[in-house]
């Protein structure tokens, strides 16, 4: 008895002590508030440098709900842990970070610690932007604070008890956190470098294509191989890409510039903002690098003689044939898409796009496919000044089921999908996963 109270007395001992190294390592005091900087005292070539940063990190996209004030927060973000609800990072000394020095910026960006020093979840992206240099921290940092000041705090977060002690989150940091600036690798170019600084740090490409373990980390063996979020899916990068055409940095550049290509079909869903809120904006330069980073490790180079082939391929399965008379979702198809989906011989259109050519219908899993069917394709995304209509009120769960077995069987060489009826009836109602 003796014995195992001696025991328990040095396992709890142990455990006090580790929670005190624990909690003394964990602690981030806070950074003295200062008064809100005053706009002017900023140079205007570094505020302008802070727009295009800022537009390559679409900062504006997660800090501003829909109908509400630039940068002011209050974006719910759906997690598996609860909502967490973007801050307001305008200027306002009591609801914003107008009383945050460069250094209190620093530190959010680069540590994930927010000025009071509590840790910040990484539905903030801290875990990219990280490798942003302190340069260019500083120009975001001079455009955000000569933003104009809106007074509104976020609605609190859901994240239930013990997970929303924020102090834990140095426990996730701990685990899969690397804090540190982009390295330069040194036996490759400068553009190349250059993209991958952007598409790894301000741009976290990975945050919506990298799959993510249990505690929502991105897996670091499985990097850029397509992932879902927010009810879409993100393709692969990779090789691993299921688009017929291969993704060369020219496609790249065009689609992230204009959001689509002829042969590649438009950016819908969450990527139609990182088109649209961010790289239809950045410089061309920076465009043309990232492209580089991305078509550099996904095969592209290799299979750039075959596109001639695959586009004349897609073109002659887009045809209709006698054999699928009989068919509901062939039928379908022709009364309802045909008339706008149709190209002629001499190659496909960049507002009509080709559906055989994009990789949602050659995507492990219909749900990309599904969503655009169901809620089309709004004037503001994909290519800007055109549209795709939503069918979700004039056709059925079935109906929609049947278009896409359809195009899945008439457009590709594939197994056919699981459970599309499934799928369909989970992305009307907006369920995420
Ligand atoms: C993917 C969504 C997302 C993007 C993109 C994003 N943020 Fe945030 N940001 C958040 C969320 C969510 C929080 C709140 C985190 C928390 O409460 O722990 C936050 C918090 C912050 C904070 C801490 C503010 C505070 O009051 O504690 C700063 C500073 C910040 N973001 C700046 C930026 C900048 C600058 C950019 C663009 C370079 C950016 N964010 C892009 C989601 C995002
Ligand atoms: C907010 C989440 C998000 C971020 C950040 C993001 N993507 Fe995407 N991306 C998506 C989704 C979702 C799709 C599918 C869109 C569709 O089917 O229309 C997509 C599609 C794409 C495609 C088309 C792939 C295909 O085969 O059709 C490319 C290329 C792409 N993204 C590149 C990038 C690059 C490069 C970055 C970083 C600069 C990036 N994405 C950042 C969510 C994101
Ligand atoms: C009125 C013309 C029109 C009709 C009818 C139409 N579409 Fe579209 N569709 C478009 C346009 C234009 C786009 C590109 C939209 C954009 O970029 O804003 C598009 C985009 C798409 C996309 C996304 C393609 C990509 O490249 O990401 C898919 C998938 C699609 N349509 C499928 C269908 C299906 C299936 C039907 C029938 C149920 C259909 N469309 C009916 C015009 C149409």
């Amino acid at each position: 008895m003796r014995r195992l109270a001696k025991a328990l007395a040095t396992l709890l001992g142990i455990v006090v002590l580790g929670l005190v190294v624990f909690t003394i390592w964990a602690w981030r005091s806070a950074i003295a508030p200062i008064a809100p900087p005053v706009a002017t005292s900023f140079d205007p070539a570094l505020v302008a440098k802070g727009e295009k940063l800022a537009d390559a990190g679409y900062c504006l996209t997660c800090h501003t709900p829909p109908k509400g004030k630039p940068y002011a927060g209050g974006l719910p973000m759906v997690t598996a842990f609860g909502t967490i609800y973007s801050t307001n990072i305008t200027p306002d000394a009591a609801t914003g970070i107008g009383n945050w020095s460069l250094e209190a910026f620093s530190r959010a960006m680069h540590e994930g610690v927010a000025r009071d020093g509590s840790h910040l979840f990484p539905a903030f992206p801290y875990d990219h932007f990280t490798q942003v240099s302190d340069d260019d921290v500083k120009a975001l940092y001079a455009f955000m604070m000569t933003r104009p000041a809106v007074a509104q705090a976020p609605p609190p977060n859901t994240v239930p008890f013990p997970l929303n002690v924020r102090l834990l989150q140095a426990g996730w940091k701990l685990l899969y956190f690397k804090e540190g600036r982009y390295q330069p690798v040194a036996d490759r170019s400068a553009e190349w470098n250059r993209g991958a600084y952007l598409a790894e740090g301000l741009s976290h490409c990975g945050a919506c294509h990298t799959p993510r373990g249990a505690l929502g980390a991105e897996k670091q063996d499985a990097h850029l191989a397509g992932a879902s979020i927010d009810g879409w899916f993100a393709p692969a990068l990779t090789a691993a890409n299921t688009a017929p055409v291969p993704w060369s940095a020219a496609e790249l550049h065009d689609y992230l510039r204009n959001g689509g290509t002829a042969y590649h079909g438009v950016a819908a869903g969450p990527m139609s903002n990182v088109v649209h809120q961010g790289y239809a904006r950045v410089d061309d330069a920076d465009v043309n690098a990232v492209a580089l980073y991305i078509a550099s490790g996904n095969g592209s180079a290799d299979r750039k003689a075959d596109v001639g082939q695959i586009v004349g391929d897609a073109l002659a399965r887009s045809r209709y044939d006698a054999s699928q008379a009989g068919d509901h979702g062939a039928a379908l198809y022709m009364s309802a898409c045909a008339a706008c989906h149709y190209n002629p011989s001499s190659g496909p259109l960049l507002a009509r796009p080709e559906l055989g050519l994009k990789s949602s219908v050659s995507a492990p899993d219909p749900t990309n496919l599904v969503q655009v069917i169901l809620h089309g394709v709004s004037v503001k995304d994909g290519l800007p000044g055109t549209m795709m209509p939503a069918f979700g009120t004039g056709l059925s769960d079935d109906d929609v089921a049947a278009i896409a077995v359809y195009l899945r069987k008439s457009r590709t060489t594939l197994p056919p999908w699981n459970d599309v009826a499934g799928v369909v009836a989970r992305v009307r109602g907006g369920k995420t996963t």
